[in-house]
């Protein structure tokens, strides 16, 4: 019955949603469900490249690495980390980020190894990956623009799960330092710091997305990939070209969706409706488990991975993250930092959601390379080797309690 109504209510919606692609929408989101149906398009829809008879505020590429935002997060969720026999990974999910240790670009391809391409624009290159010992070592192949600069660093990512972490922007700043311990002074090996980015007004804001906490808000992240992974300009992104840089002429020639006023691809009104959309998922809920509870305490997990956080609006968010950096070791480090986050740092990964990457044999970590939990937590280094050493020492059936509880979530 509830089904069937609701399938009824989304046959009734469309039109509403394709009227609104056409029509200029208010530049802001409410979170209301209108707003929340077209942020659901919107983050699914595929973006062509221009000219485009259809609209005008398409221009995908010239260099870009998927169609829309739901292939590299189907459902919101995880995207692709599977690695073939070539050393490819397979479908869409991971990224290959480019960075100096200043936090600039590439000199030649910029911030991201872009993997598609538009006719007439030679492609970057490959994502390669060779895996030696469980660890995924990445590299850019087939080079379509000469080698890297020597002082260009290469880090693979892996696309998360969306769901529940938009709401991290209803998270208020003193709830996140309240976590943090950058003396350690309670002694516990664990010390977690909030990532402060720096405002062009000279201010700073609490980094909360991203593997590494280098987005303060959703706008920056959505604007960021439209940039980068799509090759669309926002108003905070205006380049039409996306990541494409000077010495990359061909791409910079090509034709783009940016009009005569420069108005950029894509409005500020598309962005917060994507961004509405994804503060309206919830954190996926698990069964409660108060045995499994009770040992991810004990065993100190819970001392990063945070069960839950409030929220301004009075509820809480059960993300099983702190939003702090934290030194996780060699063993997970990049090849360098960058100004901020230190190579070995990342902010602690929210576990809700878990259960559906692992059942779909997602690969786990920023990089992808555990197959579980237990695997996960055998990379767990740095200021989480205490409480890897605790895993490791309880015994065979205590672990499975442990593991089932995470694996659950
Ligand atoms: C090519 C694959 C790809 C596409 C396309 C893509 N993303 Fe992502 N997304 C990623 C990766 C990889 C990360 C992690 C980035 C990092 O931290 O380095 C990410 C991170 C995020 C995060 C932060 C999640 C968190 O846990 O903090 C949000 C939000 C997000 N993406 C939204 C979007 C939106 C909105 C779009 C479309 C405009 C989009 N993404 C398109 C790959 C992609
Ligand atoms: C010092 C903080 C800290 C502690 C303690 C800690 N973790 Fe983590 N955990 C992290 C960080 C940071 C990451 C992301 C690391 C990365 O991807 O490189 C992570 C990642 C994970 C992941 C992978 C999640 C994903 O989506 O890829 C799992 C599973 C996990 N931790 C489980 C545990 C368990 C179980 C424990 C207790 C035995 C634990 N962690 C203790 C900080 C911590």
């Amino acid at each position: 019955m509830v089904a069937g109504r609701r399938a009824h209510g989304r046959r009734r919606l469309l039109p509403f949603l394709l009227a609104a692609f056409l029509l200029p929408l208010p530049a802001t989101a409410g979170d209301d469900g209108l707003d929340i149906a077209i942020g659901k398009a919107l983050f699914e829809r595929p973006w062509v490249p221009a000219p485009s008879s259809t609209r005008a505020n398409d221009g995908l590429g010239p260099l870009f690495d998927a169609r829309s935002c739901s292939a590299c997060h189907p459902g919101a969720g995880q995207g692709a980390t599977a690695i073939n026999q070539a050393g490819r990974p397979e479908g869409l999910g991971l990224v290959l980020g480019l960075f100096r240790e200043d936090g600039g670009p590439d000199p030649v391809y910029g911030h991201r190894l872009e993997t598609m391409t538009l006719p007439g624009v030679p492609a970057e290159g490959a994502i390669g990956v060779t895996v030696m010992n469980g660890r995924r070592i990445p590299h850019a192949d087939e080079l379509g623009y000469g080698p890297l600069d020597a002082a260009t660093q290469v880090t693979l990512r892996v696309a998360p799960d969306l769901r529940g972490r938009g709401r991290l922007e209803l998270v208020d700043d003193a709830a996140i330092l309240a976590l943090e311990d950058p003396d350690d002074r309670n002694g516990d090996g664990v010390r977690g710091r909030a990532r402060r980015l720096e405002t062009p007004e000279g201010g700073s804001r609490i980094g909360r997305f991203g593997w590494k906490a280098s987005h303060a808000d959703l706008a920056g992240q959505t604007s960021e990939a439209f940039s980068l992974d799509l090759g669309l300009s926002t108003p905070r992104r205006l380049e039409p070209w996306g990541d494409c840089t000077p010495a990359q002429t061909a791409c910079r020639n090509a034709p783009h969706g940016r009009d005569a006023e420069g108005e950029p691809e894509i409005t500020e009104a598309i962005v917060s409706r994507i961004d509405a959309y994804l503060r309206s998922l919830k954190a996926p809920a698990s069964e409660p488990d108060r045995r499994g509870a009770k040992l991810f305490a004990a065993t100190g997990c819970a001392a990063c991975h945070h069960p839950s956080l409030p929220t301004r609006d009075g509820g809480h968010l059960a993300l099983f993250t702190d939003v702090l950096l934290h030194d996780m070791g060699t063993g997970l480090a990049d090849p360098a930092g960058v100004p901020g986050a230190g190579a070995a740092e990342w902010r602690t990964a929210p576990l809700a959601g878990l259960s559906r990457s692992l059942a779909r044999g997602l690969g786990l970590l920023h990089d992808g390379r555990a197959t579980n939990v237990a695997e996960a937590v055998g990379w767990h280094g740095g200021e989480a080797s205490g409480a890897r050493m605790r895993f490791d020492a309880l015994d065979d059936r205590q672990r499975r309690i442990l593991i089932d509880y995470v694996s659950s979530l």
